[in-house]
């Protein structure tokens, strides 16, 4: 388990300083329909990034799946409307989609109960728990940020997820030749993010149409939807280096 070397020595959760999250906290409440399903299907699908005793431990991606595929990470995945179709485009590869949001995952889960998709799981919790703590080193063939949160206000900008730290954790979880696949509506946090992953050693940047183990084809969301009628989207890749 990754987190029992990285938390040694530290102090106990209560007495750290909560660390800077690129999400609100927000309540929601399901749909009786969406309720039924989350509870015949959460159990075997879902599972919670953290709970009361700390981060969930390596995650077993064979076990969960019940097959050996390419993973690939989709974080801040929302309602799931990209999960869903990439996942259904490319079935040889197993998607693990997270999270905070208990409505947008329960959204995907009914997707995923309409559609009998098979190759998805969901993690609900913070994605920068699920790289640290649920991952190896060299595991993942992708990693997915389709429109994360811009905090464009510059005080907010620490809250951004797409940091030289997160950047960099992505970088060691990516097996050599795994992709990195970025895309925003924001005109500055598309300069941030470019200048961070250029400046992160382990990856190379790459473009759409270039030879990659995944697909880059992306639907359009109702965040791209918005998008359209305004700024352009802006699509960053890159690989890690072999
Ligand atoms: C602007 S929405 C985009 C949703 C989706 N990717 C799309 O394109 O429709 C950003 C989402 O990222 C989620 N998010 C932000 N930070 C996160 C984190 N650290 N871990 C997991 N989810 C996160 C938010 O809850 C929000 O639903």
């Amino acid at each position: 388990m990754l987190s029992g070397s990285a938390d040694a020595g530290a102090p106990p959760a209560s007495h750290r300083h909560p660390r800077v999250t690129s999400f609100r906290t927000r309540r929601t409440t399901l749909s009786g329909a969406q309720q039924a399903t989350w509870e015949r299907l959460w159990p075997e699908l879902g599972m919670h990034a953290r709970d009361g005793d700390g981060p969930a431990p390596l995650l077993d991606t064979d076990s969960w799946f019940g097959r050996s595929a390419p993973i690939v990470l989709e974080i801040g995945c929302g309602a799931g409307t990209s999960t869903l179709a990439m996942a259904q485009a490319e079935p040889d590869i197993d998607v693990v989609a997270v999270e905070v949001y208990r409505r947008g995952l329960a959204q995907l889960l009914s997707g995923i109960d309409r559609e009998h998709v098979t190759n998805i799981r969901l993690i609900r919790g913070d994605g920068v728990d699920v790289l640290e703590h649920m991952f190896a080193s060299d595991s993942l063939t992708g990693v997915r940020v389709f429109f994360p949160d811009p905090w464009p206000k510059a005080r907010h900008h620490k809250r951004r997820l797409l940091q030289p730290a997160t950047v960099a954790l992505i970088a060691d979880r990516l097996r050599p030749g795994g992709v990195l696949h970025a895309a925003t509506d924001h005109a500055g946090y598309a300069e941030h993010i470019a200048a961070v992953g250029d400046a992160e050693s382990r990856l190379r940047r790459v473009s759409i149409g270039d030879e990659l183990p995944i697909s880059t084809d992306r639907p359009t969301t109702k965040y791209e939807r918005k998008a359209l009628a305004g700024p352009d989207v802006t699509e960053l890749l890159w690989e890690k280096a072999p």
